[in-house]
C-alpha cells in the first residue's frame, strides 16, 4: 500500500529550496497518493529556541504550506507533537539504531558546531525521530530535497534491522523520492553552499514571502561568473552558480536545464537574471498573497491542524501497537 510521508521544520521562513526541493513534489503527489505532511515541531526543539516563536512559526508554516498548494482536504497536514506515536516509537527505534550509525550523520557534525559536548542529546538522535515519523505510518515514499538523503538511508537501515531483529515484516523500507530540476538549491551568494534558512545573509536565499522587488534584486545581485550561458548542460559542469540559476529556472518553469539552455544559451546574465527574476515573481507572488490572507486566521489554521492530527493518529496508533507487541511489551 503506497503511502507518502514528509516533514518540514517550523524554523525560519519558507524559502525557494524548500519549495523546489520538496513542497512542489508534495503538491503533485497529493493528487495521486495518500499523503501525510508533518510540521516537525519536535525536531525544532533540538536547537535552542524560543517557545513563543515556535508556536507562531508552526501556524505560519501551516499557512505557508497551504498557500503553496498543500490541500488539507487531499493530504493530511498536522504538527508532530500532536500525535503521541512520534515520541513513543522514537524510544523503541533509539534502541534499534546503533551509535556508530548516528556518529556518521553529517548533519549532527554541522549543526553541533565546535561544541559537540554541549549539543542536546535530542540533536544527536534527531534522525531516529525522523525514522519514527516515516516508519510510524508505514510510509513507502518520502519526497525530500537531496540534503535529507543520508537521513533516509538511516531510516531504511533502522526499518531493516527492526524487522530482522524481531522476526517481523512490520515496516516497509521507505524510498526517498528526490525529484525535479532543483533537488539541491544553492545559496545565491555561494554556489557551493546549500540555500538554507540558517545562512545569516538574506541575499543568499529567496524567501517564499519576499515581495517582487526583493526577488528581482536578489537574483540580479546573485553571484555568478562573467561568461555567457553555455548552449548545453555539460557546459555548466564547473560553473556552480550558473548551474544553480539554470536549475532554478527549469524547476520554476517546469522544464529541464537543457530546455532552458536551448532558450538562453549564448546570452549573458544581464539577460538571464531579469528573466529568471520575472519568472520567480510570477510563480511566487500568488503564494505570498494567499499566505497573507490565511496567516491571521488562527482559528481556521488550528482547526486544520487539529483535524490532521486526528487523521494521522488514527493511522499511527495501530502501527505503534504492532511495534510494541513485536518488541514484547504487554498491552497496557
Ligand atoms: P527541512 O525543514 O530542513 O526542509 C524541508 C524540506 O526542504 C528541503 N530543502 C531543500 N531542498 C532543496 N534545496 C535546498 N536548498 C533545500 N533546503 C531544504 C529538505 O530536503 C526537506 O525535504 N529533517 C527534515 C524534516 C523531517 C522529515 C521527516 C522529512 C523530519 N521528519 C520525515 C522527511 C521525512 C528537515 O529538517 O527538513
Amino acid at each position: 500500500h503506497p503511502r507518502v510521508f514528509s516533514g518540514i521544520q517550523p524554523t525560519g521562513d519558507l524559502h525557494l529550496g524548500n519549495y523546489l526541493g520538496a513542497i512542489m513534489n508534495w503538491v503533485k503527489m497529493q493528487e495521486t497518493h495518500e499523503c501525510i505532511f508533518c510540521i516537525v515541531d519536535m525536531h525544532a526543539i533540538t536547537m535552542k529556541h524560543d517557545p513563543k516563536s515556535l508556536a507562531r512559526a508552526t501556524r505560519e508554516l501551516t499557512a505557508g504550506l497551504i498557500a503553496s498548494g498543500v490541500d488539507p482536504d487531499k493530504a493530511i497536514l498536522f504538527h508532530q507533537s500532536a500525535v503521541p506515536m512520534h515520541g513513543q516509537l522514537t524510544w523503541i527505534l533509539d534502541c534499534v539504531a546503533r551509535i556508530g550509525w548516528l556518529d556518521r550523520m553529517t548533519q549532527f557534525k554541522d549543526k553541533s558546531g565546535a561544541d559537540k559536548e554541549g549539543a542536546s542529546a535530542g540533536l544527536y538522535v534527531y534522525p531516529v525521530l525522523m525514522a519514527a515519523d516515516i516508519l510510524g505510518y508505514k510510509a513507502t515514499h518520502v519526497p525530500v530535497g537531496e540534503d535529507q538523503k543520508q537521513h533516509l538511508e538511516l531510516a531504511r537501515d533502522i526499518a531493516e534491522k527492526f524487522n530482522r531483529d524481531f522476526g517481523v515484516d512490520l515496516f516497509p523500507i521507505p524510498e526517498p523520492f528526490i525529484q525535479g530540476a532543483a533537488t539541491r538549491v544553492m545559496s545565491l551568494r555561494d554556489g557551493t553552499a546549500k540555500m538554507s534558512k540558517s545562512d545569516p545573509s538574506e541575499m543568499s536565499r529567496i524567501n517564499m514571502l519576499d515581495d517582487g522587488d526583493t526577488i528581482m534584486r536578489k537574483f540580479k545581485k546573485a553571484k555568478t561568473d562573467a561568461d555567457a550561458l553555455p548552449s548545453e548542460v555539460a557546459g555548466l559542469a564547473a560553473r556552480p552558480e550558473a548551474a544553480n540559476l539554470v536549475n532554478i529556472h527549469a524547476a520554476l518553469s517546469g522544464q529541464t536545464a537543457a530546455d532552458v539552455l536551448r532558450e538562453f544559451g549564448g546570452q549573458g546574465f544581464g539577460v538571464f537574471k531579469p528573466a529568471l527574476g520575472e519568472l520567480a515573481v510570477e510563480k511566487l507572488a500568488p503564494i505570498a498573497e494567499r499566505f497573507r490572507e490565511l496567516k491571521g486566521d488562527k482559528k481556521t489554521l488550528d482547526g486544520i491542524l487539529h483535524r490532521g492530527a486526528q487523521q494521522a493518529n488514527a493511522i499511527a496508533e495501530p502501527i505503534l501497537q504492532e511495534a510494541k507487541r513485536a518488541v514484547g511489551f504487554l498491552k497496557g
